[in-house]
């Protein structure tokens, strides 16, 4: 049997064959194929396909397929697919280095906002010498949408700096340090927050979230810090709510189109953020390490880790 290894890398080569090499040395004395099967004896022999959101349709075909791995830890686009096989296990990548690197990210910018430092670096550019105001960390609000693997860290991690953090998610949870709400408390969570950080999965339910009407509820002169993906923010109704003022700033990683058209409004937006959807990447040798553990789970009837339930679409 063997593993397959299929996604949209860059063009150069370079990621495919970082990937390669990597997995390979993680799972020596496997049988690899790094491109789609071209035979049908060849697609019989797939047992594991290991994916970085690879094009529609190229998993279709695979009789033996047991489990897709993703690199990704959002599998939206891959849920995307229609002729991805139904009965086959889908494992989403949950990677500490992500982890730890979408904690930076997100207290990166919590601090930047708190302390304005986003207008001092557009002062600099102007020559002007302005001392923003400074408040106490404990009465700075912050609402971590989505208490997953990546917003559970950030929620800890900022109520660990003295923020007033709140957390949202689909269930009821219990985080320590962390005033947590679910369901219709979301509209007086985003009254109150100076900054709200997405960290949502796109879903049918999350889709077009923040939209003008969500918009309108956050407190006037809040922030967002988008950090999940572009669909979960109507764009026009984001640069009409800076354009107001009604929102102070955007932190942008995520974008509906990636990469970000080079005419496009928010990068010459006074009040938004750019990043290049590097919030958090998946680290090739730690999730190596992951993609080892599931692969043997699987060939040893253990539970399989951080399973997709489809339905739910996370
Ligand atoms: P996760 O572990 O699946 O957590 C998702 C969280 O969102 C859970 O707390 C879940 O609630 C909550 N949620 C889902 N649907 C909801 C709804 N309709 N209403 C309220 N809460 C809802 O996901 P994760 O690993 O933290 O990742 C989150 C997302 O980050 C990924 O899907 C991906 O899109 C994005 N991401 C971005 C980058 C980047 O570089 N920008 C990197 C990695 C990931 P329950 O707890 O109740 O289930
Ligand atoms: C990155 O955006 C991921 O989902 O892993």
């Amino acid at each position: 049997m063997s593993l397959l290894l299929l996604g949209s890398w860059e063009q150069d080569g370079a990621e495919a064959r970082l990937w390669a090499q990597v997995l390979g040395d993680a799972l020596p004395g496997e049988d690899w194929l790094f491109e789609a099967p071209r035979t049908p004896a060849q697609a019989a022999e797939v047992e594991v396909a290991i994916v970085a959101n690879p094009p529609h349709g190229s998993l279709a075909g695979l009789p033996s397929l047991r489990l897709i791995q993703s690199l990704w830890a959002g599998v939206d686009k891959l849920l995307g697919d229609p002729l991805l096989p139904a009965g086959v296990p889908l494992a989403r990548m949950v990677d500490p280095a992500m982890n730890e690197a979408m904690v930076q990210t997100a207290l990166w910018a919590v601090l930047a906002l708190h302390r304005g430092f986003f207008e001092v670096q557009a002062q600099q550019r102007g020559h002007v010498w302005r001392q923003p105001a400074q408040c106490r960390a404990r009465d700075w609000h912050v609402l971590v949408l989505g208490l997953g693997e990546l917003g559970l860290r950030v929620a800890q991690s900022l109520a660990g700096l003295g923020y007033a953090v709140q957390g949202w998610s689909r269930s009821p949870r219990a985080v320590a340090g962390v005033a947590c709400c679910h369901g219709d408390a979301l509209d007086d969570a985003l009254a109150q927050a100076d900054t709200v950080i997405n960290l949502l999965p796109l879903t049918a339910m999350t889709q077009g979230f923040f939209d003008a009407r969500r918009l309108a509820r956050f407190k006037r002169g809040g922030s967002l810090v988008n950090l999940a993906r572009g669909a979960h923010v109507v764009e026009a109704d984001l640069l009409a709510a800076l354009d107001a003022g009604r929102l102070a700033h955007a932190v942008l990683d995520v974008f509906a189109h990636e990469p970000l058209p080079p005419q496009h409004a928010f990068w010459t937006h006074e009040r938004v953020t750019v990043l290049p959807h590097t919030a958090a990447q998946t680290d090739p040798h730690s999730a190596a390490e992951v993609v080892a553990a599931n692969l043997r789970a699987l060939r040893t009837g253990q539970a399989l880790q951080h399973v997709v339930d489809r339905r739910a679409g996370y």
